[in-house]
């Protein structure tokens, strides 16, 4: 069915000569995020980010010329779908960047078809990069911070642990990876709750948190936009006063959100990636650079496009310009390199990214609210796939 659509359409639109020749040297990259609908803070971080890539790296790699073609799927899998075929077929883009999970699992037949390289830039669920052997992650995936999180956790004083997370395909591994290593140093998980993920009303939810008496919440929700609403229920709920812990993967408290939360969240431990308060001279030109261009702090959704575009310059400079699928993707697999949130890599079996997770806790610093790294576990691979690493 799939090739006689793409047979179809490729006799339809037809290549002329001209566009043959103007296809040899320039590599279109095209970028599919959400960038309206509740989703598109996400999409706003991601492509600012490839943007800023593309303005301090040029747009010249192994003497082709560099075309960003940003399209809006609003993180509706069906859009995205069809903008990655329209890409794919008429554009015939030789890289594609995939956005949310929802929408990277819509893809991943067309890019498997179309044997296009595909890089995933926010898609956080472990499953996601099984779908196509097109795809590369640069995001991170959630099992990642929350099995580093459950451990700590049970170690630093929670044993009563009451989670909530977003009915969003993220929720459910960061709450079943993170009860798999909180109890397995002894910590209890009293009760799941599960919120939507469109207008949340955490009301509910918290309330039963409270009748349950937990000493610690862990919480997921997708970051920019959801982490403050929580965070001010959170705070009015009288969860601080009464003395209940927030954790959760850095999503709760995301740099996006932070700088509006109350100083009430000052002390909420997180596990993440990336922090914009990480302590490295990259970091600090990125972060200054970012707001510069922006006037925006840069999240951690953000150094998925960021590095997202590395790996595409990296592998092009490989290839020698080339844009096969299977050379672009072979030449990203073991790659590695220094990001704003520190040194990561491609896992070579996996196509996974491989990343620091570190501990953080939100802190003042200039007036302002910052999540301050104070502990970090290296090389950290995602847990979802460490029986196949074996
Ligand atoms: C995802 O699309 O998998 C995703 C989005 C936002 C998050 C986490 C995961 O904060």
């Amino acid at each position: 069915m799939r090739s006689c659509f793409f047979a179809a359409v490729v006799a339809a639109f037809g290549v002329s000569a001209t566009d043959a020749a103007i296809a040899q040297d320039t590599v279109k990259i095209g970028i599919i995020m959400p960038m309206t609908g509740v989703l598109a803070p996400l999409g706003k971080q991601v492509t600012a980010a490839a943007k800023l890539y593309v303005a301090q790296h040029g747009t010249t790699v192994a003497g082709k010329k560099i075309e960003l073609i940003i399209k809006d799927d609003s993180g509706v899998p069906d859009n995205a779908r069809r903008l990655a075929q329209e890409l794919v077929v008429n554009d015939q883009v030789s890289v594609i960047g995939a956005g949310v999970a929802p929408s990277a699992l819509a893809v991943a037949p067309i890019v498997t078809q179309g044997k296009v390289a595909t890089v995933v830039m926010i898609a956080g669920t472990s499953i996601v990069i099984g779908r196509s052997p097109y795809f590369v992650r640069t995001s991170f995936t959630l099992g990642q911070s929350s099995s580093i999180i459950g451990e700590w956790a049970a170690k630093n004083g929670s044993s009563k642990v009451v989670i909530i997370h977003s009915d969003y395909p993220a929720g459910p591994e960061a709450s079943a990876v993170f009860t798999a290593a909180f109890t397995k140093g002894g910590g209890q998980i009293a009760e799941t709750l599960k919120v939507p993920v469109s207008n949340p009303d955490f009301a509910p939810a918290l309330e039963r948190a409270r009748d349950l008496k937990p000493d610690t919440l862990f919480v997921f929700v997708p970051a920019s936009g959801q982490a403050g609403a929580f965070a001010k229920q959170f705070v009015e709920r009288g969860f601080v006063k009464a003395g209940i812990k927030l954790i959760g993967p850095g999503d709760i408290t995301d740099d996006d959100d932070l700088p509006a939360m109350s100083d009430a969240m000052l002390g909420v431990v997180t596990a993440g990636n990336y922090s914009a308060d990480h302590q490295s001279a990259m970091n600090t030109k990125y972060v200054e650079d970012f707001k510069k261009a922006y006037n925006l702090r840069p999240n951690f959704i953000s150094v998925g496009g960021w590095d997202g575009m590395h790996a595409i310059y990296e592998a092009l400079e490989k290839t020698g310009g080339r844009t096969d699928g299977d050379l672009l993707i072979e030449a990203m697999k073991g790659m590695s390199w220094e990001s704003p949130r520190g040194p990561i890599s491609i896992d070579p079996q996996t196509r996974e990214i491989v990343q620091n997770i570190y501990i953080r806790k939100v802190e003042k610093k200039n007036g302002e609210l910052y999540n301050v790294e104070f502990a970090t576990f290296e090389a950290v691979k995602d847990p979802g796939k460490a029986s196949e690493q074996k």
